[in-house]
């Protein structure tokens, strides 16, 4: 049953609105683009790739409703909107890829489209990003199946399947694929605290799709190793810098050096659009930091004193060295990364 977590709607975005899941899937659908840019900063969109989109309609929304305006006051709003959505979160960089996009048809119509011309364009561009999403998706999902043998118990962190993205996933979309092919998949998922994208998305959406699904504690994760559960470590990613350095939903890094110790692949699933071969390292890889109430007041329960000092990065970063494999919608990278990514970037 695919899930079209985002999508264009008689001049709106209709999109699942994730922080109503598990209890409820409800929509929501919105011509404004601060509503949508509120959508993303809330995680009610999520998830690198359908952030990304959702920042391409993003700017399809705020420039419908520009009208009475010159070529160039069309062109200078249309740069404002874009720079308001590049302000909503500062990791994945998926969002400034789209962004890139979005920007680079406004600046290239001056002169060249009227402005119901270029209108159309940043529809079609949007619409492209999502579509291009669903077939990358579904790449990747081929390629990372390669890894998975039948019968195989998989360890997952965060969300990184169909709601990450246009309908498949990455990470997930690796399980889909495998299990498409006849294998037997079995998941384990990290609640991932503080706000169980795990809990809440990963394990709602393996159910929803048959996908044999155990949830865990994220301090769990160690001891199901231990006892010989787990054949692979599966996660996507936000941005993955030129060396391979890879930022994800923060515990990652923890998975990863637990997967190191028990001799445990650990593989990152993500496209080409999460590459940031600008970074030489992860050193430099922006880390949002939420606030404080997600740790202290989660889901409306005070489960620490008020007034506690809180440090809740909403990303870590995982060292190359502990990645056994990057799995993209262009082939499968190992060993030093920098070459390998270098060639799928420029070969898009
Ligand atoms: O804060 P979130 O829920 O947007 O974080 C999402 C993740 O960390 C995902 O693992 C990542 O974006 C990859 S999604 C295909």
């Amino acid at each position: 049953m695919p899930l079209n977590t985002i999508e264009w709607k008689n001049g709106a975005v209709r999109l699942i609105d994730q922080t109503k899941l598990p209890i409820e899937l409800e929509y929501l659908q919105t011509d404004d683009y601060q509503v949508l840019g509120d959508a993303i900063r809330q995680l009610k969109v999520r998830g690198a790739p359908a952030i990304g989109i959702a920042a391409g309609f993003g700017v399809v929304l705020g420039v419908q409703h520009l009208r009475d305006v010159s070529q160039s006051e069309f062109i200078s709003k249309g740069l404002k909107i874009i720079d308001y959505l590049a302000g909503t979160r500062p990791t994945a960089v998926n969002l400034f890829w789209a962004l890139g996009r979005m920007r680079a048809i406004l600046e290239q119509s001056a002169g060249e489209m009227s402005i119901e011309q270029t209108k159309a364009r940043l529809l079609r561009e949007a619409q492209d990003i999502l579509e291009e999403d669903r077939k990358i998706c579904r790449n990747l999902g081929r390629n990372g199946a390669s890894l998975l043998p039948d019968n195989a118990t998989v360890l997952t962190h965060c969300n990184a399947g169909s709601l990450a993205t246009a309908d498949y996933g990455t990470a997930i979309g690796v399980i889909y694929a495998a299990s498409e092919e006849g294998k037997n998949i079995r998941v384990y998922a990290d609640e991932t605290r503080p706000l169980l994208q795990g809990a809440r998305l990963t394990t709602w959406e393996l159910m929803q799709n048959k996908i044999d699904v155990t949830l865990i504690c994220d301090n769990t994760a160690a001891f199901v190793m231990q006892q010989g559960k787990i054949d692979c470590v599966l996660v996507g990613a936000d941005r993955i810098a030129a060396n391979g350095d890879t930022a994800n939903k923060v515990g990652t890094y923890n998975v990863a050096v637990l997967a190191h110790h028990h001799q445990i692949p650990f593989y990152v699933v993500a496209p080409v659009s999460t590459l940031d071969l600008t970074l030489e390292n992860g050193s430099r890889i922006p880390i949002e930091q939420r606030a404080s109430e997600e740790v202290t007041m989660g889901f409306g329960k005070r489960t620490a004193p008020s007034g506690v000092k809180v440090f809740s990065p909403a990303f870590d970063v995982t060292p190359h060295k502990l990645i056994t494999a990057i799995v993209t919608e262009k082939g499968i990278a190992r060993g030093s990364y920098r070459d390998k990514l270098k060639k799928f970037k420029n070969n898009t």
